[in-house]
């Protein structure tokens, strides 16, 4: 079969390095991808919002699969375009447009909560007509306070406040001056839940499904979990606090509700749902939805799969996936993040990078690069995920930190406590 990725960063390299290694695969594109996904497979200049332009490049070349790796077409409807255009004969994995309001919307996704009573913070939606209403609600919770832009913000759109003047500011920020654009229209205040986190991953294919590695990952850019949000700095798969009890909770209250509630409400979801979950005192909370797979939890879960991935998403295309075997690796991976001198801010991009050829031990997975007169140079960001299996994390950090340690650009940067909190602490 021929697969279309569609995708540039770490995410759409690890997926791609996998499905390269199926037994079906035939010709594997990446659109646009960067240095590494060429060495898996063919890049191919598309525009990810572009279908019409997709759709064209899908029947001239026979693509028999797109899978869709970040949320944007997704959420802007890639899986209606090609489903109404049936003459088209490929598959979408990623769910509609009305499915990826779980993450399009936090207002949504916490409507369906409520409605399939799924465990999630007290909250409430408002937008600028109801604001005065927000410092009611406010007051009626307990610091911190955490405020949510109803849309896609890139990661960005959650301030947590530890005063009520701080969060009555950023109400203001986002439904009157508009510091956050279309996407704090509308808000979504909610208590906050003291726990841990941990991000839960299944894929569908709207009737059946399958639980796939649990991961953390480290959205901060500074040690400690300090400084400003990132699109991932790191991440650790399996997690121990997802013991076998949390698990059956995890499905329980949370997994099959979810997919559960979706078929009730008519909504097709084919594809993987990303359950970011808090775990507060042995029970979970969800956060968020996410309506893809993460970057970089991706580079280590994909990792863990020993079963044929691109078997795994035809079961989703064919509704067939409770046919298919899930087999996971028990080992330990890690991966962590190169990041661009600067980012999450203001960044260099163009670094010539070296030594890549002398990693023997990690898998190193591209996200910000690309070929610049046959060289790799950076070209984002984040700029590649080095991940590593082992035994322990202790054992898998140590390869990634020293296969780190071969690779060169200027103004490489990374977390060196990736997984501090996990050591220390126990199921
Ligand atoms: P989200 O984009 O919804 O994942 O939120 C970003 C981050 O904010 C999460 O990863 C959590 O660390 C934090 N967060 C979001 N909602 C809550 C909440 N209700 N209580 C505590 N922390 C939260
Ligand atoms: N790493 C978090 C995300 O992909 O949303």
């Amino acid at each position: 079969m021929n697969v279309l990725v569609l995708g540039s960063g770490g995410r759409e390299h690890a997926l791609s390095w996998k499905l390269a290694q199926s037994s079906q695969m035939e010709r594997l594109y990446i659109a646009p991808g960067n240095a590494g996904t060429a060495n898996v497979g063919e890049n191919v200049e598309l525009d990810l919002m572009d279908f019409a332009g997709i759709a064209e490049f899908v029947q001239a070349n026979d693509v028999g699969l797109i899978l869709v790796g970040p949320e944007q077409p997704l959420v802007a409807g890639i899986k209606d375009y090609f489903q109404a255009r049936p003459e088209i004969k490929t598959s979408v994995i990623g769910p509609s447009a009305s499915a990826a309001r779980l993450e399009g919307s936090k207002s949504f996704a916490k409507q369906f909560m409520v409605k399939h009573n799924i465990p999630c913070a007290k909250s409430e939606t408002f937008t600028k007509s109801t604001k005065s209403k927000a410092s009611g609600f406010l007051a009626t919770l307990k610091p911190p306070y955490v405020i949510k832009a109803d849309g896609l913000a890139g990661g960005k759109g959650v301030v947590i406040c530890e005063t009520l003047k701080e969060a009555k500011t950023v109400v203001k920020d986002m439904l009157i001056n508009g510091n956050y654009g279309d996407a704090g229209k509308k808000i979504v205040i909610e208590e906050f839940l003291p726990g841990i986190e941990v991000s839960m991953f299944v894929v569908t294919d709207g009737s059946g499904y399958k639980i796939l590695p649990s991961a953390k990952d480290y959205k901060q850019v500074g040690e400690g979990d300090t400084g400003p949000n990132t699109g991932g700095m790191g991440a650790i798969s399996p997690v121990a606090i997802v013991s076998r009890e949390f698990m059956e909770k995890a499905k329980n209250q949370v997994i099959i509700p979810t997919l559960k509630g979706l078929r009730a409400d008519g909504i097709d979801f084919e594809g993987f749902v990303f359950f970011g979950l808090m775990k507060v005192g042995g029970d979970p909370y969800v956060i968020e939805y996410n309506v893809r797979l993460g970057d970089p939890e991706t580079e280590v879960i994909i990792p863990r799969i020993k079963s044929d991935l691109l078997h795994i998403l035809d079961g989703v295309a064919t509704k067939t996936l409770s046919e298919c075997d899930v087999e996971i690796d028990e080992r330990t991976v890690t991966t962590v993040v190169l990041t661009a001198q600067g980012y999450p801010g203001k960044y260099k991009k163009g670094e010539g990078i070296t030594g890549l050829e002398n990693v023997k031990d990690s898998l190193v997975f591209h996200a910000g690069t690309k070929l610049a007169s046959g060289k790799i140079v950076s070209n984002g960001g984040r700029v590649m995920a080095v991940t590593s299996y082992g035994a322990d994390i202790p054992g898998a950090l140590k390869k990634s930190y020293k296969s780190i340690d071969l690779i060169d650009f200027t103004g490489k940067s990374y977390r060196k406590d990736i997984g501090f909190d996990l050591v220390k602490q126990k199921a």
